[in-house]
């Protein structure tokens, strides 16, 4: 890519650009949230058109004005959120990007060819299972397979990596090793330093639409590229202060939850919680944690057991009375669940809260209010935008996930329950996001943390429960030193003790 400009409303998304990958290669792009890093890629992917500049394949220039011919040049994209037709099976979405799709029988001939596929790259996949139905790591695989099927020189890979399992990050790294071997270019976009350096040969880092800094990943370190990304050191820990825990807050009582799948998914948990504590819940998706999730805060149904808030039973009341008895929610599913992408900044800013009497008077939002809110959570939280009256679609992934964050954090919910909060976001808005959980927590709310990043869990939990299939193998203190067997339970090869805290509540 030679000199390569694109604005958008007249700011720089991307100025100046120049990167090359060479075959064989694994190319990372490093930025913070905003930077121009997916931008760069539609270019290349023809899903934006470049203001000026150029691009070449083997010294020969070309133009791609959509996917379908950035497709036949050998280029294909994994997008940050998948781009599945959710109620069609695997197949037929893979039939639906293929450019060789048969006429005939094309369900038959494309099964043969992803089998093989399957076989080369050692994976399976259920081809006849809905899409909705699958994991993340499931439905990204789906989207591999697409681009390799379409004969895939470059792959793209935007943030492949924030929404799979251990386990799955670890089989994808696999995949993508192969590729490499086998003489495929990739190009690399993650916001996991460990993973630009486990994986990739050179970096390039993009900061604020520019290219300021190249790396070769064995001349450099974690700490370089966070400060060549952000401008200034960057701190990877920080100081929880210990707090006595407060009175009860949340009480969930032998709840029992039905998954997509029609299976079991949470088979009889409990647990409280109390005021001025984080409480993890570590574990491998697809254990029950999201049904769990989704339980607590009313978008899913409990088939038996309870939930108290405060004391009051809030099992199965609607995600609005809920919100309005103390419950915030960050969605694993953030652009599914979190936002409404065609709505402006101002409008996304108060889903759930429009009915509040500071926003609203009868039928009438007061938008004067609506909107100072929103530049409030946009100052707070660092969200980069051009305006507010911008739909929430047209925001980077990270700022996507800052808006929400803002748009949960900022009434000081009494218990927040977050999943994955950090997913998509750079290394500073992680460490500023850590903070405020842990400032939450000192005010007296409580938050119940989702997450399989186990030190982000250390670094935050006042006690930690591990889930597998459906149960609770246990909860342990946050300086219990049985912690350090973490990894074997969550993969449920040993049970655990519950230690009871605050008994006398
Ligand atoms: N279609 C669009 N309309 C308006 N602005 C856009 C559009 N697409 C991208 N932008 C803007 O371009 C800038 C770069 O966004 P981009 O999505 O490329 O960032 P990114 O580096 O991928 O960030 P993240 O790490 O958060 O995913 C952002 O300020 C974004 O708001
Ligand atoms: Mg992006």
């Amino acid at each position: 890519m030679k000199n390569i400009c694109k604005s958008f409303h007249g700011i720089h998304a991307n100025k100046d650009i120049n990167l090359h990958v060479e075959s064989g290669e694994i190319l990372g792009l490093l930025g913070e949230n905003g930077a121009g890093k997916t931008t760069l890629m539609n270019i290349l992917y023809g899903l934006y058109q470049p203001d000026s500049g150029q691009i070449e394949i083997n010294e020969s220039p070309i133009r791609i004005n959509n996917p379908v011919e950035s497709i036949t040049h050998g280029i294909g994209m994994v997008h940050q959120h998948f781009m599945l037709i959710q109620n069609h099976s695997v197949i037929e979405n893979i039939a639906l990007g293929y450019k060789d799709t048969p006429f005939f029988f094309p369900k038959i001939k494309i099964r043969k060819k992803v089998e093989e596929f399957s076989k080369q790259f050692d994976f399976t996949m259920d081809l006849d299972q809905k899409v909705w139905q699958l994991s993340a790591g499931e439905q990204q695989r789906i989207e591999i397979i697409k681009a390799l099927l379409n004969g895939a020189d470059l792959l793209i890979l935007d943030e492949p990596t924030s929404v799979l399992t251990p386990i799955e990050i670890k089989e994808l790294i696999s995949i993508l090793r192969q590729m490499k071997a086998e003489g495929h270019m990739i190009i690399f976009i993650s916001h996991k330093l460990d993973e630009i350096m486990d994986i990739c040969d050179r970096v390039t880092v993009l900061q604020k639409g520019q290219i300021v800094g190249h790396a070769d990943t064995a001349d450099t370190d974690k700490k370089a590229l966070a400060r060549m990304m952000v401008g200034r050191d960057v701190v990877f820990n920080i100081d929880k202060e210990k707090l006595e825990t407060g009175e009860k807050i949340l009480s969930v009582q032998d709840i029992h939850v039905t998954g997509d799948k029609g299976m079991p998914a949470v088979k009889g948990v409990s647990f409280e919680l109390f005021k001025n504590e984080i409480f993890g819940i570590a574990g491998v998706a697809g254990n029950g944690q999201r049904e769990l999730a989704e339980a607590i805060t009313g978008i899913r149904k409990i088939d038996s057991g309870s939930v108290w808030m405060n004391k009051k039973n809030i099992t199965n009341k609607s995600p609005r009375h809920i919100y309005d008895n103390g419950v915030a929610h960050v969605p694993e599913e953030r652009i599914r669940f979190g936002i409404a992408p065609g709505l402006f900044l101002y409008d996304n800013a108060i889903l759930k809260q429009h009915h509040l009497k500071k926003f609203s008077k009868r039928y009438f939002l007061k938008y004067s209010q609506v909107k100072n809110h929103t530049k409030t959570i946009i100052s707070d939280f660092k969200v980069a935008t051009h305006s507010i009256n911008n739909q929430i679609r047209n925001l980077s992934g990270g700022n996507i996930q800052k808006l929400i964050l803002g748009r949960e954090i900022s009434e000081q919910p009494e218990l927040l329950v977050a999943s994955h909060p950090t997913y998509g976001l750079d290394v500073g808005a992680t460490q500023f996001l850590r903070e405020h959980l842990l400032q939450l927590r000192k005010q007296g709310s409580s938050v119940l943390l989702f997450s399989e990043d186990l030190e982000e869990i250390f670094e935050l939990c006042d006690r930690v429960a591990v889930i597998f299939d459906g149960q609770f193998m246990g909860i342990l203190n946050s300086d219990d030193p049985r912690l350090c067997d973490i990894g074997l339970m969550m993969a449920g090869s040993k049970e655990m003790k519950t230690i009871p805290t605050n008994p006398a509540i």
